[in-house]
This record gives C-alpha cells, sequence and structure tokens, in this order.
C-alpha cells in the first residue's frame, strides 16, 4: 500500500474548527488505527484555509486550536503521531514554489476541484493565484515527507494523481546524476551477488516484458537492504523504472472504506447543510436532534410499514449497530412491529457514551492550552526534520544546493 520506499503517512486537515461525527467515524477513526502501524504525520492545512477564507483569517488559529483538541480527544497520540501545523514548517513554502516552476498550468487548470469549487463558492472570489495553485502546495505537503501513503476520501484522489505526476516529472527532469549508471553498478555490487542477480534479473523482466510482479519483487528486495545508503537505494528504486535517481518517490492514495456516516437528513454530514452532531454537541442537543431526524416518509403511523433502505436512521444502525439489534430494526420496520422512537434509542445510547468519553477528553485538553501547544511544538520538530532534509535533495539536484 505504500510506495515501498517508506512507510511514512502523511494526511491533513483544513480547519474547520470543532469536528463532527463525519469527520470522526469517515476519517479519524482510521487516521487513529493507522497511528499504530506506520509512522504518521498528521498535520493542520492552515494555509489550505487562506486559500478559499483569504478575506477572513480572524477565526484560523482557533479553528486549528480546537481542531488538535478533537483530534487528541479521538484518540490521536502525539506518542505515535505527530501533530503539526503546515505554517509552521516553511518547507512547505519553498517546496511549493519550486515545484511551481515546473508544473504545467494545464495540470491545475484540469484538476476537477478547480472549476467545481468556484462553481459551488460563488459567493467568493476564487479567480486567485492561491486558489489555482492549492493542489500543488497539497503535493508539496506530500513529497516533503516522501510520504508512501495519503489516507484521503474520494474527493482528493485527483489531487494525489497529481502529486504523483509531479514527483514523475519531477524525478525525471532532476533525478539525472552525473555518473548516474556507474554509481549504480556500485550500488548493485553491494547487495552481494545472489540479491544483484536477482535485481538484475527482475529489472529485465519489468522493463522488457512490462512484468508488474517482477518489479514488486525487486522492490521488496531493495526495502530490505540494510547495508546500501538511503541515496543508493533511491538510485536502484529509479534505476528499476527508467534511467534516473528518484528523488521524490510517488505516494499512493489510500482511500478511506470506513462506513459512511451521513447527517441527519441522510446528505453528507456537514455543518454547511446544517445536518451534523458536533463532537462537542451538548448531549441533550444532540437527542433533540437524533428525536426529530426524518424516517421513512411512508411510515405515518406506527402501523404503517417502513423501509430502512429509504431511511436515515438506518444508516446510523449501520454504523452503530450490532448484528441483533440491526435484525431487530429490519424486521420491526418492514412488519411494523416497533415505532421509529424506538428504533432511534439504541443509537441514541451509542451516540451519548461515544461523545460523553469525547468531551471528557476534550474537556481536559482544552483547559490546559499549554500542553496543546507543546504536542504541536514537538511535532513541528519532528516535522522540520524530515523536510529540512528533503528540501536539501530538492535544492542540491535543481542546482541550488550550496
Ligand atoms: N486538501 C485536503 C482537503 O481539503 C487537505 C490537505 C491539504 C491534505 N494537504 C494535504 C490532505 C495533504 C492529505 C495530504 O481535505
Ligand atoms: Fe427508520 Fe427505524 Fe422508523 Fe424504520 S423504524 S422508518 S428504520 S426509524
Amino acid at each position: 500500500m505504500t510506495n515501498n520506499q517508506n512507510n511514512r503517512i502523511l494526511s491533513g486537515m483544513r480547519p474547520t474548527g470543532k469536528l463532527h461525527l463525519g469527520h470522526y467515524h469517515g476519517v479519524l477513526k482510521n487516521w487513529v488505527k493507522l497511528q499504530h502501524n506506520y509512522e504518521c504525520f498528521f498535520f493542520v492545512a492552515d494555509w489550505h484555509a487562506l486559500t478559499t477564507d483569504y478575506e477572513n483569517p480572524s477565526a484560523i488559529k482557533q479553528n486549528t486550536f480546537d481542531m488538535v483538541v478533537d483530534w487528541l480527544a479521538v484518540g490521536i497520540e502525539p506518542g505515535s503521531a505527530k501533530i503539526f501545523v503546515q505554517s509552521a514548517v516553511p518547507e512547505h513554502a519553498e517546496l511549493h514554489l519550486l515545484l511551481s516552476m515546473m508544473t504545467p498550468l494545464g495540470w491545475l487548470e484540469r484538476v476537477p476541484s478547480y472549476k467545481d469549487q468556484q462553481e459551488k463558492l460563488q459567493q467568493k472570489d476564487l479567480s486567485t493565484y492561491g486558489f489555482l495553485g492549492y493542489p500543488l502546495l497539497q503535493a508539496a505537503d506530500i513529497l516533503l515527507y516522501k510520504a508512501g501513503g495519503v489516507p484521503v476520501g474520494e474527493d482528493q484522489v485527483a489531487h494525489i494523481e497529481l502529486t504523483r505526476e509531479v514527483a514523475r516529472r519531477f524525478n525525471f527532469l532532476y533525478g539525472k546524476e552525473p555518473e548516474f549508471i556507474k554509481k549504480v553498478e556500485i550500488a548493485i555490487k553491494k547487495m552481494g551477488k545472489k540479491n544483484a542477480k536477482l535485481y538484475n534479473a527482475s529489472r529485465k523482466d519489468y522493463q522488457e516484458k512490462g512484468d508488474q510482479k517482477a518489479l514488486e519483487v525487486a522492490q521488496a528486495l531493495l526495502d530490505s537492504q540494510q547495508n546500501i545508503s538511503i541515496g543508493d537505494k533511491d538510485r536502484l528504486f529509479g534505476f528499476l523504472e527508467g534511467a534516473n535517481k528518484i528523488i521524490l518517490p510517488e505516494p499512493q492514495a489510500l482511500l478511506t472504506h470506513a462506513a459512511k456516516m451521513p447527517g441527519l437528513d441522510g446528505q453528507k454530514m456537514s455543518k454547511s447543510y446544517n445536518n451534523a452532531i458536533s463532537l462537542r454537541e451538548d448531549i441533550d442537543v444532540m437527542v433533540k436532534k437524533v428525536r426529530t431526524m426524518p424516517t421513512d416518509t411512508a411510515r405515518v403511523r406506527k402501523t404503517d410499514v417502513g423501509d430502512p433502505d429509504r431511511c436515515p436512521v438506518w444508516q446510523f444502525h449501520t454504523v452503530y449497530s450490532d448484528d441483533d439489534t440491526k435484525n431487530w430494526v429490519q424486521d420491526g420496520c418492514k412488519n411494523a412491529n416497533i415505532g421509529c422512537l424506538q428504533c432511534k434509542e439504541p443509537i441514541i445510547e451509542s451516540i451519548t457514551d461515544e461523545l460523553k468519553t469525547i468531551q471528557q477528553r476534550a474537556a481536559e485538553y482544552s483547559s490546559d492550552k499549554t500542553s496543546v501547544l507543546n504536542i504541536i511544538k514537538e511535532g513541528v520538530l519532528a516535522a522540520r526534520d524530515v523536510a529540512s532534509e528533503t528540501m536539501e535533495d530538492v535544492r542540491d539536484s535543481m542546482g541550488l544546493g550550496d
């Protein structure tokens, strides 16, 4: 699932302030899982917020804080994952600038979200340089960490595809080292006779016959090599696919297949649709919201039979309920044995438990601002460590090193 060059995972979120159950079930639960198996970097994309909200930046700082508190409250552990803020790592801006030199304008104009968002957000003037460039800023975010995997939703896949194209073009233009082949030959020897033979044979099978399996065999072989330097590994990864050093490896999109958390009206949960339950929602307000949620419109009276497939409440059961409860809903709804309020009870109970735990932790973090700021500071330091190393490679390869 990663690009075989490392198992680092990176993802970012715009600072929209306090998060809701859609963020939790759709994104954050997945981050919490990933943090135990990968080296994870999660960041607040505050510069991205400016690409659409440049006229109104006053909320960004507080939103950033609130969002990080929610991340911590749902179980992102700073001991496992690094949490940082984009604007505190200026290398993002430098890489964005350098990539902008070699990125064809057409690639950005063709990103589907460019026209979509301009049409959707008509009240804002988005005919700006920054808005056109934001997918490239995202590419810089990812490539700066040489991330192997990027967990994103469906709507972001085109951005990962752009990132891959930009990386490929970058490596093609700047991966040409003097004496490349000579360095490759020396590096191959360092693997030992048996491995060298396997590497060469696999490369040949891939390049001559397009044998994808052979490529994977060679990549796994390189991954397992302990006694060759990172620079040599980059060369050997690059040599496998062409004749250039890979400076910026291509990331993979990790599509989140989490159960879709719908909003109270069955549409996607979103603050702007007014159908969300915030993670900090007052429990009484949440109960009221669920009780007044629309159900299958065919069930006017309790004696009318219904169909869970036409009811947003059922979507909540698919997220929260076990098989017994789900069977009880299906049977009770289709045979008019249960009322809709009754059907909502187990959901109210589950959300109450979930929110109480999250809110208790959020309250603790909110009241200890210093420790949250320190967590971010540490994340920034760790991020800059990686980022500055990448930038050295990038500058060198573009002829800018010292
Ligand atoms: N563009 C993403 C969004 O709107 C946020 C984002 C910015 C991001 N940089 C990223 C996501 C890098 C993944 C990786 O949701
Ligand atoms: Fe929806 Fe449940 Fe009512 Fe059926 S019984 S319509 S699933 S709320």
